[in-house]
């Protein structure tokens, strides 16, 4: 027998997996009604031909910021070909191109203007996504909207030209979207007051919003009742513990069929939930291990060693620890403090200033935001 078929044959507990996958987006999104009308409500402009305001979505991770984002899309897309008014939405992840200028290349090569992703200088680039506009290569008037998903690495590193060159760009509405609250520090008020925008947050989910999410999405993703009583509400709860994030809820979900079926079973058990938990969390840390610099886990490693020592970790006391790991090889104490806000971003760690009380000043403190055991293991299996 073909070792495909053999496979492929197997029985499953799903219907089909593709809907439970991240990038797959649902005709319908449960407890996002005020943020998609919110959308909405600043979008619809374009379709009387004025260039909406600018919209600054904000919302911890897996709040479905970019889904609500896509679906706005899709929507103004549509109604406007059915309207015939001239609006174009371009969605770039700003994580994929990292600087103004590769995402105003991108830009331009999605609008079919085939621009180099090195080599030109930024004026050029900018000069050549104008001239889309002043030459009407899409007819007159076009409206275009940008959403710039998580943008907030790309304001930290390469500032804010991005911002400042699209906001002076007429007939251009912006979307950006972050999931790091003081992402603004990084936009100076020259930009600050040409981005009208408008803001809209939104909240994570909880444990009963994450199971009308998954009930939606594993009627089209599990076959009739494989699914135990338990197994949505425990996977909900789980999730809404991790700050309502609704992706990890669709990975539990996802990881505890793909167990069932590797053990040969009909149904998904509320263990396997527990069990998918451990092997996602076990994954996501070595992952994001495995991508840090060397110098960076060296400040990790050194995090994990004062926490074991229950230690109270200041930036002060981490940076000698670290000096000590790093053998002479360190960076210096100010840029422990982009590491200190790298680590942050990654959800590695967490960050809170103390007052120590009249005249001695705030000092910063550092909270490892994972389990130790997981961490070193990871760190271990990485060397
Ligand atoms: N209301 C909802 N209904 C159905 N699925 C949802 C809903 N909200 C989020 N999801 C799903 O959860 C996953 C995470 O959502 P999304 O990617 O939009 O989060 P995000 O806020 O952009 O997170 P991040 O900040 O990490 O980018 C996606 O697979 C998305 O389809
Ligand atoms: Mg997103």
């Amino acid at each position: 027998m073909n070792i495909f078929e053999e496979l492929g044959g197997k029985n499953s507990v799903f219907k089909c997996k593709k809907y439970l996958d991240h990038r797959f987006l649902p005709d319908n999104l449960p407890h996002r009604d005020d943020q998609i009308k919110s959308v909405a409500k600043y979008w619809i402009e374009a379709l009387k031909g004025v260039t909406p305001p600018d919209v600054t979505i904000y919302g911890k991770t897996g709040t479905g910021k970019t889904a609500v984002a896509k679906f706005a899309r899709k929507q103004l897309e549509s109604i406007s070909k059915e309207k015939d008014v001239n609006v174009r939405v371009e969605y770039i992840r700003c994580t994929d191109y990292t600087t103004e200028y590769q995402v105003i290349a991108r830009l331009c090569q999605q609008m079919g203007q085939d621009v180099p992703y090195r080599g030109w200088t930024k004026a050029e680039v900018v000069h050549a996504f104008r001239d889309l506009f002043k030459k009407n290569v899409f007819g007159k008037n076009l409206i275009l909207m940008i959403i710039l998903d998580e943008i907030d690495i790309l304001l930290k590193n390469d500032g804010d030209g991005l911002l400042y060159t699209l906001t002076r760009t007429e007939n251009v509405s912006i979307a950006s979207i972050s999931n790091y609250v003081d992402f603004k520090q990084f936009i100076k008020p020259r930009v600050k007051s040409s981005l009208r925008d408008r803001e809209i947050v939104f909240p994570p989910y909880n444990a009963q919003q994450l199971v009308d999410i998954l009930k939606e999405r594993s009627k089209l993703s599990f076959e009739d009742g494989v699914l135990n009583g338990d197994v949505i509400p425990l996977c909900a709860a789980m999730a809404a513990k991790e700050e309502g994030d609704a992706r990890y809820a669709l990975d539990l979900l996802r990881t505890s069929g793909e167990l069932a079926d590797e053990k040969g079973s009909e149904t998904v058990y509320e263990d396997y939930v527990r069990e998918a938990k451990e092997y996602i969390e076990h994954n996501k840390v070595t992952d994001i291990i495995m991508t840090l610099p060397s110098q960076q886990q060296k400040v990790l490693e050194s995090i994990l060693y004062l926490t074991k020592r229950k230690e109270e970790i200041t930036s002060g006391r981490l940076y000698d620890v670290y000096k000590e790991f790093s053998k002479g090889d360190s960076v210096s104490y100010r840029r422990i403090f982009d590491f200190i806000n790298e680590l942050e971003m990654l959800g590695l760690i967490s960050t809170k200033t103390i007052s120590r009380g009249r005249g001695k000043g705030r000092t910063n403190i550092i909270d490892l935001q994972c389990d130790t055991e997981l961490l070193e293991d990871a760190m271990w299996e990485n060397n």
